[in-house]
């Protein structure tokens, strides 16, 4: 598989952002910033040694008081490769249980000199929460928070389609799924839209938002006109608890509307689609193992590898020490 590379150019703007908190508050200026920035981290990974010393002294916390497996491993992955001092906050094991609050638990980790933290939590807004509570004392970095945003998600998205095409301007994208309960839905949408995609979303209407057209996407509940001609097909998890409370019928009626094959890419989508997933995937439900495993048009393992250097750039980023020529490290790998 041959792989484009994003534009490496650097933005004259300088960074100002000590918190990644939503993709909605990015422009289409610092998205560009991070790409180019994670290309320079994607370049220095291909090395033997991937370790860069920019982030010297530096104290990141996990908190992740939700599951993960991708994200929170590879901020962790990203610290240590910065060089910084990672630790990973082990909520089950911690005074959270005893009923201490999150402000309180964030206050007593800085209290012992954290520089960033990393929050993953069930409650929609609860980074902006934290963040104007500590203002400059502490970058927060949204690792996912209820329905409401995972903009390193869609960073790294972007990254792994720029790797293939071009631009996304004027790419038909189609996101197909849980489109509700999807943070990595609404992020993606601003990513996208910001940059002149063409993007669409589809799924059953009971899964898809009142008024989600005016964030900037046209809205299907049909999964053919929604495929045809797409460029870049992201599935989403179809979270198995939906079928529970009513708003699927059943997996096997979901899988038969929105499920994604190989049939249906042949049939509706562009020759050269690419086919993506955030994770964890159902496979057989909303997608099926023969194209989520197929190298051609497949990027979903590129999107895990690519979370490492994305979420290297942030930390790089909002930590201060973002990259411009001249700077020591990008002349280490210019
Ligand atoms: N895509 C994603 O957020 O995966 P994890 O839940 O494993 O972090």
């Amino acid at each position: 598989m041959t792989t484009a590379s994003p534009p490496l150019e650097t933005s004259s703007t300088p960074w100002t952002k000590a918190h990644i908190l939503d993709a909605a508050s990015l422009t289409a200026d610092e998205i560009m910033q991070v790409m180019a920035e994670a290309q320079t981290f994607a370049e220095i990974l291909k090395r033997p040694v991937k370790k860069v010393p920019v982030l010297r002294g530096k104290v990141i916390i996990n908190m992740f008081y939700e599951n993960s497996t991708r994200t929170r491993t590879s901020f962790e992955l990203a610290g240590k490769y910065l060089s910084a001092d990672t630790i990973n906050f082990g909520v089950s094991t911690s005074s959270v249980k005893k009923g201490e609050t999150l402000i309180d638990t964030a206050e007593t980790l800085l209290a012992m000199g954290a520089d960033a933290v990393v929050i993953r939590h069930s409650s929609s807004g609860v980074c902006h929460q934290l963040a104007n509570y500590f203002g400059g004392r502490v970058s927060v970095l949204n690792a996912g928070d209820g329905f409401h945003a995972h903009p390193s998600q869609a960073l790294l998205d972007l990254f792994s389609m720029l790797q293939r095409i071009d631009t996304v301007k004027g790419k038909k994208i189609t996101i197909v799924g849980d489109i509700l309960h999807s943070r990595v839905a609404r992020s993606n949408v601003h990513v996208l839209s910001k940059l002149g995609a063409d993007v669409h979303v589809v799924g059953p209407a009971t899964l898809i938002p009142v008024g989600f057209d005016q964030l900037g996407c046209t809205v299907h509940t049909q999964l053919a006109p929604a495929l045809e001609g797409a460029d870049v097909v992201m599935c989403l998890r179809l979270q198995l608890e939906r079928q529970k409370s009513g708003l699927i019928p059943s997996l096997a009626e979901y899988s038969q509307l929105y499920g994604i094959n190989r049939e249906r890419l042949m049939q509706y989508t562009s020759p050269n689609v690419l086919l993506m997933h955030p994770g964890p995937m159902n496979r057989g439900v909303e997608i099926t193992s023969d194209v989520a495993d197929d190298p051609d048009f497949s990027l979903i393992t590129h999107q895990v590898a690519n979370g490492v250097s994305v979420r290297m750039a942030l930390l790089h980023l909002v930590l201060g020490t973002h990259t411009q020529k001249g700077d020591e490290l990008y002349e280490t790998i210019a």
